[in-house]
């Protein structure tokens, strides 16, 4: 949720910092800060707002000093103000600390310290960790020891930075569910949340696991685990690139990831032969077959449950990651779980990971975000190579995980001539990425509605929910996925005079019952906006798509649904990129 960033180096340390927090934005942009050390001397500066706002006034670029931490808000405890904006500072200003995740004692910890005199000056749960490092700064001299001595008193989840004005060549991150990954450099070295924070300059990479800090100087890095035993650890080299973030040509990240697909689709499917294999025979082997995420990685994951069922007669289980706690109790030795994640991080994803290895499970990923916890966490997973994603809303990494979908449940019952298909779907996707203009008047006519549908059977229906989720995050539009059978069910008696409906109705065996479902809304006053590769009259708007196998319509039907939401959100001028409330990679749970 929150982006957090330090430097320790030969290098000024806020130029550096001011990128990170840029590239970090998309994590929680509620707020912003700095602390450096120049000297002896801590300086902060923080404020409310976007990072580029803040810096027209604060100008963080001419803070001095060649170690400082840095981070980007998205608010959890207490209000969106400059008091509690991060970095937070200890009583005597010579310990700044940021911190993304929940400190769950932070009201018991709070007290104990006001009584011992501590006064705080914001409401958030990470004040304790400052006031708490200096405390044990009165007893222990060593940055290590009194980290460590920190974290023993905390419970939740944290990954925190802290630097000390006493010990200006020492950058200190403890992690607890929440990652930190270091980057490593010649003239110094890095450790954020996120490994975008320190692209531009390096990708050599040690990620950091639960229940270790590192300690980090200009010229070295020592890990350590929370009893203070050191721990060796692997460098690896991470195949995004720093081009691989930028906008491009595009006015937002959003459009320009919808527009990758083409590509990211190939990257998807260019997998390792050895590993498919493995996670198919698992699949095919398995007693039990468990599919968990979140959000719009669950609706892949419906769809690849659906592919396993149909194609394969295998019966698989889903469940919504954060419902897994109450929802799981066949999962056991013998289960396999499937996890899917964009980001490999979802607080709610790996709780359940945890859970089901707890009991015995053997966890597989598919993810995009390789060195992640859940890759860490997995026996094996498969990468959808899609690079960072940045628009907030899920796009390129969405389809790039019905590909790896497709390619497993093809590859389970052999079928070299849909595999064919598959690896060719991206000259359809070119093809309705054409249709772009036709979605900008269907956004346009229809962008201040205030209730949609999407309406969709069999496979289609993951689509529908997904389609509607897209549009509420980016558009604010209400909207609601849902199965063309069970409108008459209820939903029927919401649709009236005008409201927009999105028929996702490509030619396959759900065709004509949808078309009756059609009927059935439009006799009720709705504006029916089809989705197919075949024309009708009833459709008040229709987008063409390109015919294709009936099975693959999926990852070529979600691509106006996406440009339909980017295009109202930007008609009704949102910003697209950064939808008010949301953060991507939900860390927290
Ligand atoms: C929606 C969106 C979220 C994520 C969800 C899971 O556009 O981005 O619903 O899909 O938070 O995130 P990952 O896939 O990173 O586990």
């Amino acid at each position: 949720m929150c982006g957090i960033t330090g430097y320790v180096g030969e290098e000024e340390a806020a130029p550096l910092l001011y990128n990170g927090l840029k590239r970090m934005e998309y994590r929680g942009y509620d707020s912003a800060g700095i602390a450096t050390i120049s000297g002896n001397q801590l300086v902060v500066k923080k404020d409310a707002g976007k990072v580029a706002e803040i810096n027209n006034y604060l100008d963080f670029l001419s803070m001095r000093g060649k170690i400082g931490i840095a981070h980007t808000r998205w608010a959890t405890h207490g209000g969106v103000t400059k008091e509690n904006a991060h970095p937070h500072v200890s009583c005597k200003i010579d310990v700044a600390v940021i911190h993304n995740g929940i400190i769950e004692n932070h009201q018991q910890l709070k007290e104990a310290l006001k009584a011992d005199g501590h006064i705080f000056n914001s409401e958030t749960d990470t004040e304790v960790i400052a006031h708490l490092l200096e405390k044990h700064a009165e007893k222990h001299k060593d940055s290590k020891r009194i980290v460590l001595e920190t974290v023993k008193d905390l419970k939740g989840s944290f990954a925190f930075l802290a630097i000390f004005a006493s010990d200006p060549e020492t950058l200190i991150g403890a992690r607890k569910d929440a990652p930190l990954a270091i980057g490593i450099t010649r003239r110094g070295n890095f450790i954020a949340s996120d490994i975008l924070a320190f692209i531009d300059y390096t990708d050599r990479v040690i990620f950091l696991d639960n229940r270790e800090i590192a300690v980090v100087k200009q010229d070295k890095v020592q890990i350590y685990n929370f009893a203070g035993r050191p721990v060796q650890k692997q460098i690896t080299q991470v195949a995004w690139e720093a081009k691989d973030t930028s906008k491009a040509e595009f006015a937002h990240y959003t459009t320009k990831e919808i527009h990758e697909q083409p590509q990211t689709l190939k990257a998807a499917l260019y997998q390792d032969q050895d590993k498919i294999k493995r996670f198919v025979e698992a699949v095919k082997q398995s007693e039990h077959v468990n599919i968990t995420a979140c959000g719009t990685s669950y609706h892949a994951g419906l769809v690849l449950r659906n592919l396993l069922a149909r194609l394969a007669k295998i019966r698989s289980g889903i469940t919504l990651s954060s419902e897994f706690a109450h929802d799981a109790e066949l999962i056991g030795p013998d289960s396999l779980l499937i996890g899917l994640s964009q980001s490999g991080e979802t607080a709610d994803l790996l709780s359940a990971v945890a859970d089901a290895k707890k009991k015995g499970a053997e966890v597989f990923s598919i993810l995009n975000v390789v060195g992640s916890t859940l890759d860490r966490e997995s026996a094996l997973s498969l990468s959808i190579n899609c690079g960072p994603e940045i628009g907030v809303a899920a796009t390129k990494s969405f389809t790039g995980q019905l590909a790896i979908a497709y390619l497993l449940a093809f590859s389970v019952v052999d079928d070299m001539r849909r595999l064919s298909e598959l690896r060719n779907i991206w000259k359809a996707v070119e093809e309705v990425l054409k249709q772009e203009d036709k979605v900008v008047d269907v956004a346009d006519k229809y962008k201040d509605c205030n209730d949609f549908y999407f309406v969709g059977r069999g496979l289609h229906l993951p689509i529908a929910l997904e389609g509607a989720l897209k549009l509420k995050e980016l558009a604010y539009n209400h909207a609601e996925g849902m199965a063309g059978g069970e409108l008459k069910h209820g939903t029927l008696a919401l649709i009236e005079e005008g409201t927009p409906v999105v028929v996702l109705n490509p030619e396959d065996e759900t065709y004509d019952e949808m078309l009756s479902n059609a009927s059935e809304m439009k006799a009720r006053g709705a504006r029916i906006i089809g989705v197919s590769n075949k024309p009708n009259q009833i459709y008040d708007e229709f987008i063409e798509i390109p015919k294709v196998d009936k099975l693959l319509y999926p990852l070529i039907e979600v691509i106006p649904l996406q440009m339909l939401a980017y295009h109202a959100a930007v008609l009704r001028k949102k910003d697209p990129d950064y939808p008010r409330n949301l953060a991507k990679s939900v860390t927290v749970k």
